[in-house]
């Protein structure tokens, strides 16, 4: 196998998966039902300001309504849970994400908590949580969901492989590992306090690395023929670079994802997927 061809065409995975969803919502619209997102993001960051924009671009291409609500930074709790309510209570709404991250005075748990579960797009709430844990996938959050179907359609196989995951976030380690788990891996999750990473790392068989480092995995840390996915997005002099050191990593790895054109292109498009599932569920 090339190098060229070990770097896992996530941009052909995505405009396939792009085509079922496509006549789900011509289903949809056909039915007077026509999805809509509404997204709330309270915080400065520029990174945040750039996935959004990706999001409504996504949305538009396929037809799905998108609106979104930028605070300002003397925004309060009860403004957003008043927020979050109507959109609640409005039926012309389908999906509502928070952007993470929220800005520093804020009770992240509270407000993600404040979301109904029947329109919580980013499975990120207590119940759609839980039932991720129980096996029971209602609605998976959007980066997860994006690494499983990555995966799968590099015909990778999950039973007894060893998973490792580097990085704990609510949003992507916690939720992958338990996704990993509940397809028979066997999973180890690594943190910045983990002592001796590249003791696990070099021992998985998939590797899934969201830990926010550029280029912190190198081809010294990785396993002969695994299957690496790799989930930072850095912004380093002017350039976005993941957690893998992609060219390095190479010459011992199968499949990798790149990044940009890697993980991100999922992320958004399983955020659309999950709108239509959602309103599906009802
Ligand atoms: N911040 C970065 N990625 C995401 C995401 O997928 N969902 C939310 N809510 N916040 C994010």
């Amino acid at each position: 196998m090339t190098n060229e061809e070990k770097i896992i065409d996530v941009k052909k995975i995505v405009e396939e998966r792009k085509e079922t969803l496509k006549s789900k919502i011509d289903t949809l619209k056909a039915k007077n039902i026509f999805p809509k997102l509404c997204v709330i993001v309270a915080n400065n960051e520029e990174a945040s300001r750039s996935y959004v924009k990706n999001k409504r671009k996504v949305c538009e291409e396929l037809g799905i309504i998108y609106e979104d609500y930028f605070l300002k930074e003397n925004v309060t709790n009860d403004d957003i849970l008043k927020l979050i309510s109507s959109l609640n209570n409005d039926n012309s709404v389908h999906g509502i994400l928070v952007q993470l991250p929220l800005f520093k005075h804020l009770n992240e748990n509270v407000i993600l908590e404040k979301i109904s579960e029947k329109k919580d797009v980013d499975g990120l709430t207590i119940n759609n949580l839980g039932k991720l844990f129980i096996s029971n996938n209602y609605i998976l959050p959007c980066t997860p969901k994006g690494i499983i179907s990555i995966l799968e359609s590099v015909g990778e196989t999950f039973e007894g492989k060893h998973a490792v995951i580097v990085g704990r976030s609510n949003i992507v380690g916690k939720p992958i590992a338990q996704l990993l788990l509940n397809k028979n891996c066997t999973v180890t999750i690594c943190h910045s306090k983990t002592k001796q990473l590249e003791k696990y790392t070099k021992d998985a068989d998939i590797l899934v690395v969201a830990a926010g480092i550029p280029h912190m995995i190198t081809r010294d840390m990785v396993k002969e023929n695994s299957t690496i996915i790799d989930v930072g997005i850095n912004r380093v002099n002017g350039k976005i670079i993941g957690d893998v050191d992609t060219e390095s990593v190479l010459s011992v790895a199968k499949f990798v994802t790149k990044v940009p054109g890697g993980v991100g292109l999922t992320t958004v498009l399983s955020l659309a997927e999950n709108i239509i599932e959602l309103i599906e569920k009802e």
